[in-house]
């Protein structure tokens, strides 16, 4: 049998794993829907979501992975023949289709703002000029079409090039590069005269926000961050070999990934006051938000160019693991190379998500279920498709692997055991099954 590549370290492990999280959901996504969502409500919510749904259900990943030694639907196959619990590898594959469909159109507007920022376009006067610039990228059927192509071509040049030499040596640099970046930038943000009303929004509970449409969209934006649901840490746990300490790698992960958030909100909701935007703009956020901020700082210009590199990155480490999952499943089933695979599945992931690049512009006017298609595109995978796939990965956590393999693949001490073990079995599925069918009811009724 061909020998599994495997990751050359712990530290290059969880910073693969890290990369894969740490993307665009806690520095795009985070923001804007903290701002359209109550702010500091939201941000608990969030926070007391990672750690006692999202984390568990990551260590279930990591075991999963690591015990399966395999592409996620073949290991669930091997952990469990003959029966039905490969169909979460496979709606992991589906959901992870989808994500990258309308992440890359997101990824592509970086390049657009990146090039702008290179040949110093992002610096107007007039008090509209980001907004304005906003709309004008996205609306552009050329322009967003070339840069999430562009993005994808990025995205499959690195999985074909396999999995130690491109993901590992990528991520070990960019992480904490991207992590002194951000405590800079927060910096600044804060020094920005009026910027207490950012930290109060973004600290201070207004309860009339808590309800259960936004624990949905909690939940759906931790399981979302952390890559969990759709089987992304299943098959990277699989190229790790037995001695890695699971626990305290997804621990890091998740702190990590809890941190970056934060670090994100606390560059971005002070500057929304202290220079008079709103918070609840969007999709926009960030991209209004952040060359508005850096105008601020000595050298500005240089260090957009650079942040929006290190974006890139961010977003291209969390974009090579959803291909990774297509990628392995799917080089089993049909290609079988690993090169021929990458290109086949990016090139139809590049025309699934045609329509969500189109919807801020040319078809615009399209709506299903009252969300433009590129919000239907996020819906169904955050709202549903993450929340079930995790379901299930907790069921067969806490119910088909048996607590004597368990203890041997964790190595915890006793305590930690037992209360990891009440989770994955009774406490998570009840929670998400609770907060989706409320979330559910609030969406369409
Ligand atoms: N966690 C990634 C991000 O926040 C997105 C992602 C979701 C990646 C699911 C893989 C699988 O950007």
């Amino acid at each position: 049998m061909e020998e599994r590549d495997h990751f050359g370290s712990k530290i290059g492990f969880i910073l693969a794993a890290a990369g894969s999280a740490i993307g665009l959901g806690a520095i795009w996504m985070f923001p804007y829907m903290a701002g359209t969502n109550g702010g500091s409500v939201f941000v608990i919510l969030f926070i007391v979501c990672t750690i006692l749904i999202g984390l568990p259900i990551l260590l279930a990943e990591f075991i999963i992975g690591r015990k399966g030694q395999a592409d996620p639907v073949s290991g669930f196959k091997k952990l469990a023949p003959g029966k039905p619990w490969f169909l979460i590898g496979w709606s992991g594959f589906i959901f992870s289709f989808i994500i990258l469909s309308f992440y890359s159109v997101v990824g592509g507007w970086i390049l657009s703002y990146l090039i702008r920022a290179i040949t110093f376009s992002l610096n107007g006067t007039s008090e509209t000029f980001y907004e304005d610039l906003f709309n004008t990228v996205i609306s552009n059927p050329l322009e967003v079409l070339i840069g999430q192509g562009v993005f994808i071509f990025l995205t499959i040049w690195i999985v074909s090039g396999g999995i130690k030499s491109g993901i590992e040596k990528t991520s070990k640099w960019m992480m904490p590069l991207l992590l002194i970046f951000f405590v800079v930038l927060a910096i600044r943000s804060l020094t920005l005269e009026g910027a207490m009303e950012g930290i109060k929004f973004l600290f201070v509970p207004d309860w009339s926000y808590l309800n259960w449409k936004t624990a949905l969209v909690a939940l759906g934006q931790t399981f979302f961050s952390l890559s969990v649901g759709v089987s992304a840490m299943i098959t990277y746990a699989s190229y790790l070999p037995k001695e890695t300490k699971l626990g305290s790698s997804a621990l890091s992960v998740s702190l990590l990934n809890i941190g970056i958030s934060i670090m994100a909100g606390l560059v971005i909701f002070p500057a929304v006051f202290a220079l008079g935007f709103s918070p609840d703009s969007g999709p926009g956020l960030v991209f209004i938000i952040l060359p508005a901020v850096f105008k601020q700082i000595l050298f500005g210009q240089f260090f957009l160019i650079l942040f929006f590199i290190l974006l890139l990155l961010a977003t291209l480490t969390s974009s090579i693991s959803m291909l990774e999952i297509v990628v392995s499943i799917g080089i089993k089933s049909k290609y079988d190379r690993r090169k021929r695979a990458a290109w086949v599945y990016g090139i139809y992931i590049f025309i699934v998500g045609i329509p969500s690049a189109l919807s801020f512009g040319v078809l615009s006017n399209i709506h299903i279920l009252s969300m433009s298609i590129f919000d239907f595109a996020d819906f169904i995978t955050s709202s549903f498709g993450l929340p079930l796939g995790a379901l299930f990965i907790s069921l067969f956590a806490g119910y088909v692997l048996s607590k004597s393999e368990l203890s041997k693949e964790l190595k915890l001490n006793t305590f930690l055991l037992h209360a990891w073990h009440i989770i994955v079995r009774y406490a998570a599925p009840v929670a998400i099954i609770i907060v989706f069918v409320q979330g559910i009811i609030k969406v369409f009724f």
